[in-house]
């Protein structure tokens, strides 16, 4: 399973980046806007860092106007990946980005029928928040098993990114079920590290070193 890196902030990407486990990263306005930072600025510092797809989104909502955003992101490398939103006119806009070789992510997805239509579309990625739907009572997971099922089926070559993720277990659950990519938050990268006994015993073996040359 690949990682993606969930944010828009130069520090986070650089660090995780620096540990070796970011194949990717995703954007969304919510995040670009946190930065304060000019778009394309920022995104070409992302694309100085991180050799790999790198996700912006679109700010229109008419197919014209997302077509001719996601043209322009496009050129600003071949690693940009447009982000266009779930609705009709965004799917109209996927149809003819991928005739022209545009990558796409379509975002917002929360149910199995928009995947299905997405992929039917031509969306190089489709990203189902998962953790949206659980803080609203449904079952986030279940909708990436039953894409994994239906993508295998007809060998969709669309590719699924687990998205919203909001703790370690997400990203566990997200790797068993086969998915092609968890884009995770900073935070759950770093907690991803973390196991008690690890810092128990790295104490221990420093602390015994240190005794045998006394
Ligand atoms: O970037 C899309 C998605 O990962 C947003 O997550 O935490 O705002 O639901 P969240």
């Amino acid at each position: 399973m690949k990682i993606f890196i969930d944010t828009a902030n130069i520090e986070e990407i650089n660090t995780a980046n620096e540990w070796g486990v970011v194949d990717g990263v995703t954007t969304n306005p919510t995040l670009v806007a946190k930065e304060g930072k000019d778009l394309r600025a920022l995104i070409n510092e992302i694309l100085g860092i991180v050799d790999g797809p790198i996700s912006v989104e679109v700010i229109s909502t008419d197919s014209e106007g997302m077509i001719k955003e996601a043209l322009e992101m496009s050129n600003w490398s071949e690693n940009i990946v447009v982000k266009i939103p779930m609705i009709p006119e965004g799917l109209k806009a996927v149809k003819i980005l991928n005739e022209n070789d545009v990558k796409t992510n379509v975002t917002l997805v929360f149910s199995v029928n928009q995947a299905l239509l997405a992929a039917k579309a031509g969306a190089t990625y489709v990203s189902p928040f998962i953790g949206r739907l659980d803080d609203i009572g449904h079952d986030g997971m279940q909708i990436i098993h039953d894409l994994m099922q239906i993508y295998n089926l007809y060998d969709f070559k669309t590719e699924i990114i687990v998205a919203s993720i909001r703790h370690p277990l997400h990203v566990i659950e997200s790797a068993k079920a086969g998915a092609h990519v968890a884009t995770i938050p900073f935070g759950v990268i770093e907690k991803m590290f973390k196991h008690p006994l690890t810092d128990i015993g790295l104490e221990k073996f420093l602390k015994d070193w240190e005794k045998s040359k006394k």
